[in-house]
């Protein structure tokens, strides 16, 4: 019965020209949007799909942003696909940052020391490669904590490739660097990329003060603590740990001594801001999605 009223109402040739017409707007706009990814394994839990999309919803930007679980060794096919299909770019995650560095034709500097890439365009069959990794640190110390690096003495925990992604943007900021690992040869290595740098151990930081302290380890995800010596902060310190999402012992230990306390999430909203720049030539406001995503 109702359906005899609706095509009284509307004969089907126009319905038929209405759903063509629908049709022909929505493919429109499939070709408007521009495809971007994360690609990681595990990635369901990231959180890179709600920042770009509050990016894209603050500066107007038509884009879709989807994770994208590759195989373990599957990452150069996942991306080959990808770019066929025309994603316009893609952010990397663990454990494929290495890999991206290696799939990329061109690298900008800061991928090349890095030595690893987490953000990856696509240029026709050219990928170029990134590293915002860095950057983000840096901008979420300085602009968001109010901490300016320059003349700064930081003290970098870690030596894994979470380390090699800041190492050059701290120096560029002006920062003077130490960097102690657990497995001192690998501090010592990494320092000997750069002039000025020292590493070595935990140990041979007894006496020293440093005014920002930055946590690159993955002790924490182990609920692990840094054997840090008493005294570490420079008054005013800050301890800044590139984790998020808990409390690590690191942070309980920097707290108890008197430091200010950054987590990781600032860092990982910069990062992606920095990659929505270099896709799309426009600098979101980050502040409002931090504040969104501490809910
Ligand atoms: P990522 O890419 O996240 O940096 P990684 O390359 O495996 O991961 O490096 C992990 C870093 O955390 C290393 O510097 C590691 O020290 P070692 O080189 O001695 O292994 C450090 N790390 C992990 N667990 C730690 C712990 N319990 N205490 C101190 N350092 C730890």
């Amino acid at each position: 019965m109702r359906a005899l009223g609706f095509a009284s109402y509307f004969p089907l040739g126009e319905i038929a020209a209405k759903t063509a017409c629908h049709l022909r707007l929505t493919m429109h706009h499939k070709n408007m949007t521009d495809k971007y990814a994360v690609i990681g394994n595990p990635v369901s839990h990231s959180k890179s799909p709600l920042i770009h999309a509050l990016f894209a919803q603050q500066t107007g930007q038509d884009i879709s942003y989807e994770a994208i679980e590759a195989p373990l060794d599957g990452f150069a096919a996942t991306i080959e696909r990808l770019r066929k299909e025309g994603y316009k770019g893609c952010n990397v995650t663990v454990p494929f940052k290495f890999e991206a560095f290696n799939c990329a034709a061109e690298l900008s500097e800061r991928a090349q020391t890095a030595q690893a890439v987490n953000t990856l365009s696509c240029e026709g069959e050219r990928l170029i490669g990134d590293n915002t990794d860095g950057a983000g640190l840096v901008r979420d110390i300085e602009q968001n904590r109010g901490v300016t690096l320059q003349g700064r003495r930081v003290l970098l925990m870690g030596a894994g490739g979470a380390s090699y992604g800041v190492v050059l943007p701290l120096l560029t900021a002006g920062a003077t660097i130490t960097i102690a690992n657990r497995t001192a040869s690998k501090a010592v290595e990494l320092a000997a990329k750069f002039s000025g740098v020292t590493g070595g151990s935990y140990k041979d930081l007894a006496g020293m003060q440093f005014d920002v302290v930055i946590n690159a380890t993955s002790a924490g995800l182990a609920d692990s603590a840094v054997p840090l010596p008493d005294g570490i902060f420079a008054p005013g310190a800050l301890a800044y740990d590139m984790m998020y999402g808990r409390e690590t012992p690191f942070m309980a230990f920097a707290r108890a001594q008197g430091a200010m306390v950054a987590d990781g999430l600032g860092m990982l909203v910069e990062q992606a801001a920095e990659a929505f720049y270099i896709w799309r030539g426009v600098r979101p406001e980050t502040a409002p999605v931090i504040a969104a995503l501490r809910g």
